[in-house]
């Protein structure tokens, strides 16, 4: 797009932040005191990954468990790829976290459900060796986010911009300046269907992760890649993209649209099984349902392929009506209302694509490679997950780096500066689309694709077709982007087909299995002492090893 017509509004504020998430509304909450906020998302403001979460949050508060233990459990769940010092920054700043979540009200279960206990309920999930997750219930993403955003309206430093969805980021080389910084984003507001230029003295990606690039995901719509691919197009660089969590255990029915059944379950006692009742899991791993969720993946999807099941079973119903009910509240009434009680029966459950461990390439202050532009949340590579992560580390880590890009940013709000004028978006060359069913089309084709080429189990030669296709699609979109009027699907499919690109180019480029990358045609974790990230860097897009 070219910026000569002004035909739209302007923002201006000290920070703008995409995304309202875990990352994005904490880090709202913890700036608006010193600084003038814009916090954007695309759908309502809870409409969010973080919003679906059930399990918890990781953090080590029980005497009997260690910092170190975390770490130790952190570390061999990314399978030689975590970045050491970046988890043990997480993990020791884990009990603070949690601690500014109960400070702001976030109601977490107690033990044994009594008010007064003084003593919050810990339960355990897949790779954790300790009780160290706090949780609200099964519902602890809807516990904080709505906490957190009934705070942030009413905050008068913040101003909400819901069904706003970011288009591109606006760099120094956008306004024709030799500086690599970025001085804020062009966003669309979808029901008045305008695109203003928000400027800002620091941007925040908090634009969470990129499941709806499969066809079955745990993840909400709005996880569509959009932080990557606009972090990508300004040039930044985007690391271990292959590694994708697939989640052991989503509803299969019909209607269920991948609901997510925690790994809680299984670490209070449901056992996996086939349909006739056999366990499997014990053949796999020593630690059976509690193995790390790359394991339990993929021995579902053995077991399923060579029993030719369509799903397995998974079942708690031994233990007590009072418990279920009490632990699992919400698995229990929307189980129920697809004709399964879980007090009585096994449900019926398959993986789906649920958290992408790559992103982009930030440091512990979220810094990400241009000046000014932050990477919180799902959407930022920070090393904490390596080539796989432990269940529930991922709300830790969008607390711990929203409180540390936090500070990061309020320091650098005190150097002397001002927000750039920005130029205006330019509709002049584009018309409204009288092809919309390309958009449609290459929706569904892509995630297709994706799901049957670049999948729990890969070889070569289905990654290569996946390349050919994705580099098809690329080259359709770019046009098309090209030649109509912006609409949210579109932005989201060019931005979910530049994700599918960087996914599967990263998959080609790991010779080895390693973590949640496991591949036919080199299924053994290569040797070497110090293995290499993916690191993809723009216009150049090659794999160097150091960060
Ligand atoms: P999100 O919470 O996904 O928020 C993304 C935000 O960005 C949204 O507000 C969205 O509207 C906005 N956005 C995206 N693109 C744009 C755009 N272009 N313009 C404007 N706004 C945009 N992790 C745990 O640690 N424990 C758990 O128990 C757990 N359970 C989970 C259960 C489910 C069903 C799922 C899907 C994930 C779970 N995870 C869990 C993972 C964890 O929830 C996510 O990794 C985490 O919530 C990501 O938070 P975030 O703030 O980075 O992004
Ligand atoms: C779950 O509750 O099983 C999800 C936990 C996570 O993804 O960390």
């Amino acid at each position: 797009m070219s910026d000569t017509v002004s035909t739209s509004r302007t923002q201006q504020h000290d920070v703008l932040i995409i995304g309202s998430g875990a990352a994005g509304i904490s880090m709202a909450l913890t700036l608006a005191d010193s600084a003038r906020v814009a916090l954007v998302a695309k759908e309502a403001l809870t409409e969010s990954a973080t919003f679906y979460a059930q399990g918890g949050i990781s953090a080590v508060l029980d005497k009997t468990d260690s910092l170190e233990s975390h770490t130790v459990d952190t570390l061999n769940a990314g399978a030689g790829l975590c970045d050491e010092a970046v988890v043990r920054h997480v993990v020791e700043h884990g009990p603070q976290s949690i601690q500014w979540l109960i400070d702001r009200g976030v109601n977490f279960t107690r033990e044994s459900n009594h008010k007064n206990s003084a003593d919050y309920h810990l339960t355990r999930e897949g790779g954790h060796s300790h009780r160290r997750v706090i949780h609200a219930a099964d519902a602890t993403g809807r516990e904080l986010e709505s906490t957190l955003a009934q705070q942030a309206r009413k905050h008068p430093n913040i101003e909400i911009f819901e069904r706003h969805i970011a288009i591109d980021l606006i760099t120094g080389s956008k306004l024709g300046r030799r500086d690599n910084r970025c001085h804020g984003a062009y966003i669309l507001d979808r029901d008045n269907d305008e695109v203003i230029a928000f400027a800002a003295r620091a941007v925040v990606l908090a634009t969470g992760g990129a499941g709806k690039v499969y066809l079955y995901t745990s993840n909400p719509d709005v996880a569509s890649g959009d932080g990557i691919a606009m972090a990508w197009r300004a040039g930044c660089r985007i690391a271990n993209m292959e590694f994708i969590q697939f989640h052991p255990t989503c509803l299969f029915h019909p209607e269920a649209k991948s609901f997510l059944v925690t790994e809680a379950l299984r670490g209070e006692g449901a056992k996996l099984r086939l349909p006739d009742g056999t366990s499997f899991m014990e053949q796999f791993d020593e630690n059976a349902e509690l193995a790390p969720r790359d394991i339990v993946a993929r021995a579902i999807d053995y077991t399923m392929k060579r029993s030719g099941v369509e799903y397995v079973h998974l079942d708690i119903s031994h233990k007590s009506e009072a418990f279920i009910k009490e632990h699992f509240p919400t698995i229990y009434a929307r189980c129920l209302e697809y004709g399964y009680d879980i007090t009585q029966q096994p449900i019926p459950v398959v993986p789906a694509a649920h958290y992408i461990c790559g992103g982009i390439m930030s440091d512990i202050h979220g810094r990400s490679d241009i000046e000014g532009l932050y990477a919180v949340g799902e959407v930022a590579y920070t090393g904490m997950h390596g080539a796989n992560r432990m269940a529930s580390n991922s709300l830790l880590e969008c607390l711990v780096f929203a409180e540390s890009a936090s500070r990061h940013i309020l320091e650098m709000l005190k150097q002397p500066g001002t927000t750039q004028p920005l130029p205006e978006w330019d509709e002049s060359r584009v018309t409204d689309s009288d092809e919309e069913v390309v958009v449609t089309h290459n929706w569904h084709e892509l995630r297709r694709f994706m799901w049957d080429y670049v999948g729990i189990v890969r070889t070569d030669k289905r990654l290569q077709r996946a390349k050919n296709r994705v580099d098809l699609l690329q080259h359709e979109i770019s046009d098309y982007y090209s030649n109509f009027r912006v609409t949210s699907d579109l932005i989201e499919l060019r931005n979910l087909t530049l994700v599918a690109d960087l996914i599967i180019h990263s998959a080609i480029l790991r010779k080895e299995s390693r973590g949640l990358h496991f591949t036919l045609d080199y299924p053994d974790t290569s040797e070497d002492k110090t293995p290499q990230k993916t690191i993809l860097i723009p216009n150049n897009y090659l794999k160097a090893g150091i960060k």
